[in-house]
């Protein structure tokens, strides 16, 4: 059993940086280069405020909303990191069965240690979406979502903001690969050269995997090729302009996933809560829109809500469950998330998710005008 010391986000995050190995605790926490987006993430999150409601019978509480027309008990999801084994043996199965218990979404990576048959034969009743990258050998890409489409997962999640891998110093320095006893799951039977991540003498190993396999040729019209290529729908991840959502749109996405990638890519970029307003705005209520990026309380989660984000997902947070207590730890992650949620709910005035407006949150710089 777990330690019960552990009660919020943070301290599993403590415990997680004294167990996890180097090189897996610096692959999982780290942002590109001098990491300013990083911080900024959490910061700008901080910047709004919640202007609670009072006297407006909260007695009854639900946080029940849809994604894509799929039930869900909470407003939040787990959003897709590669890897997870190097946090607990059975890595994306126990993630995925933590989502499913608390009756959420789990968004598997390409680049798992587990694969797509694997999790919907361990967390058969649990929502799955499929993040794709798209590989330089389209018969590669279109195996992946034709095994998706197959397996019962319920989106694919395009992630637009990987030509290639961000500079990442801490990975540098480690030369980062994945332990020996470890690979990319999805692809233990097709190319091997796509299973194995090998040291690299120049630096991380993970980079120079995506340098060889992952397409940067990428257009719009790659975006249409997939359309054609699946009948489910797609939602597009890394999205931080309102062109590009609205570009998005346009090449028939059903979901905006408004991300930085946890702040991996490029250094400097808008942290995603701000650049959520703008693509609120875009979009105008053509498609759900999503966001993930440094949230880790109920209050961040209950801030995106109100600034019309219709699902907000987690990613290091999972890890951090993980890495602590595996499944358990996960769930544990999920539901203390569920927990903050609720009492800020609660005591702001919200019964429901419809309940979270836009003028429930203020930012801050409106207080010193
Ligand atoms: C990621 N992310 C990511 N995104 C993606 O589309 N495919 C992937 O394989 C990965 N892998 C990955 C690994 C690790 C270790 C991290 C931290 C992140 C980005 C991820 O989906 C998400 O955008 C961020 O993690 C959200 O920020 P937080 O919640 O980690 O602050």
């Amino acid at each position: 059993a777990m330690s019960s010391s552990l009660v919020c986000v943070q301290d599993y995050e403590e415990q997680a940086t004294k167990i996890l190995p180097r090189n897996a605790l610096d692959y999982y926490r780290s942002g590109a280069t001098r990491e300013i987006t990083l911080q900024e993430n959490k910061d700008a999150i901080k910047r709004w405020y919640i202007r609670p409601r009072f006297l407006r019978d909260v007695s009854k509480r639900s946080m029940q909303t849809t994604v894509l027309g799929h039930t869900v008990n909470v407003p939040f999801g787990v959003a897709p990191t590669a890897m997870q084994r190097m946090a607990t043996p059975d890595g994306e199965s126990a993630n995925a069965r933590a989502a499913g218990k608390i009756g959420t979404v789990f968004t598997l990576s390409t680049i798992a240690t587990t694969s797509i048959e694997e999790i919907a034969s361990e967390a058969p009743d649990t929502l799955r979406f499929f993040q794709l990258y798209i590989y330089k050998d389209r018969a590669v890409t279109a195996s992946l979502v034709k095994r998706a489409e197959a397996a019962g997962f319920s989106a694919l999640v395009l992630t637009v903001d990987a030509p290639h891998f961000g500079i990442r110093l801490a990975d540098l320095r480690n030369k980062f690969t994945l332990p020996p006893h470890l690979g990319m799951a999805n692809f233990q039977t097709g190319d091997e050269k796509s299973n194995r991540v090998n040291t690299s003498a120049g630096g991380s190993g993970i980079n120079e995997y995506v340098k060889s396999l992952f397409d940067p040729s990428l257009t719009w019209d790659d975006v249409a090729w997939l359309k054609r290529l699946t009948h489910l729908p797609i939602v597009l991840k890394g999205i931080l302009t309102a062109e590009d959502a609205l570009l998005g749109l346009k090449a028939g996405a059903t979901g905006i996933w408004v991300s930085n990638h946890g702040a991996r890519q490029v250094d400097g970029v808008p942290p995603s809560i701000e650049a959520l307003s703008e693509i609120i705005k875009a979009v105008d209520g053509r498609c759900e829109v999503y966001v993930d990026g440094g949230f880790s309380e109920g209050t961040d989660i209950f801030k995106a809500l109100a600034l019309g984000a219709r699902m907000v997902f987690l990613g290091r947070p999972l890890l951090w469950g993980l890495a602590c207590g595996g499944e358990e730890g996960a769930l544990n992650i999920l539901n203390i998330l569920k927990g903050e949620l609720d009492s800020t709910m609660a005591l702001s005035g919200c019964a429901s998710i419809n309940d979270i407006t836009k003028d429930m949150v203020i930012r801050k710089d409106h207080y010193s005008r």
